[in-house]
């Protein structure tokens, strides 16, 4: 169904605040400058676009934990603005805490009360500053492509450290980001190594306009 709810020029800015977030060759800090720059625009964008990643996330959320949802700690990782968050309290998750590189996005998630710590902070080859096993969840939600794959293990590594024991990873992405070579052996050489197991992977078509949306959901052992 086409989109009626924005003019022309809206949607035209739309796509060109996408297309300068997704422009390739740039590194992590000029990646995460630009969503700086567009953090006020941003949700906005994702509405013209049509991007329904979050949404997906706090659906997947709700199926794989029919309760205790009041009590479990998530963490949301590339929280952005905050709409996973959203999408995850509109069925009853509470105790959300969200990691992001780029202060203009977490000042957004901040103006909407969405999380309970804010944790600026980037995914990559360093340590967190989160204990071991805190969270029951982490979810990953469309961090940025050329980033996510290509992300080293220990960003993974890290992820499964702050988990806790028979917690879940929920990470979801555009279907081809999933078949890159780097993503795919370090979620791989994770499981090999005993860290965790690929418990389901889902398939979302059109989860934006043409592109079909890939879930995996590792259990951490
Ligand atoms: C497309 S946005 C997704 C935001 C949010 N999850 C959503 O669905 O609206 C990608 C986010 O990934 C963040 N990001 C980029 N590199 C990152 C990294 N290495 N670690 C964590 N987040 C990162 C960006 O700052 C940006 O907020």
């Amino acid at each position: 169904m086409e989109n009626t709810r924005f003019t022309e020029e809206e949607e035209a800015e739309g796509r060109r605040c996408f297309q300068y977030l997704v422009e390739k060759g740039l590194d992590n800090a000029a990646i995460i400058k630009r969503f700086d720059t567009i953090a006020e625009k941003y949700d906005k964008m994702q509405d013209i676009i049509g991007n329904n990643l979050p949404k997906w996330m706090g659906e997947s959320l709700a199926a794989l934990y029919t309760r205790n949802r009041q009590t479990v700690k998530i963490l949301d990782v590339a929280a952005g603005t905050g709409l996973a968050s959203h999408e995850m309290r509109k069925h009853g998750f509470l105790h959300i805490d969200g990691l992001e590189p780029s202060v203009g996005m977490l000042e957004q998630a901040r103006k909407k009360n969405l999380y309970e710590r804010y944790i600026c902070d980037i995914l990559a080859d360093n340590s967190l500053d989160i204990s071991d096993a805190t969270y029951t969840i982490v979810t990953v939600v469309g961090l940025s492509s050329e980033i996510f794959s290509t992300l080293p293990i220990k960003a993974f590594e890290e992820l499964v450290r702050v988990t806790k024991s028979g917690g879940h990873i929920l990470m979801n992405h555009f279907d081809y980001i999933f078949e890159r070579d780097v993503l795919r052996a370090n979620l791989s050489s994770l499981e090999n190594c005993g860290l965790w197991k690929l418990e389901d992977k889902q398939i979302m078509p059109e989860i934006k306009k043409g592109i079909t949306g890939h879930l995996h959901i590792y259990k951490v052992l």
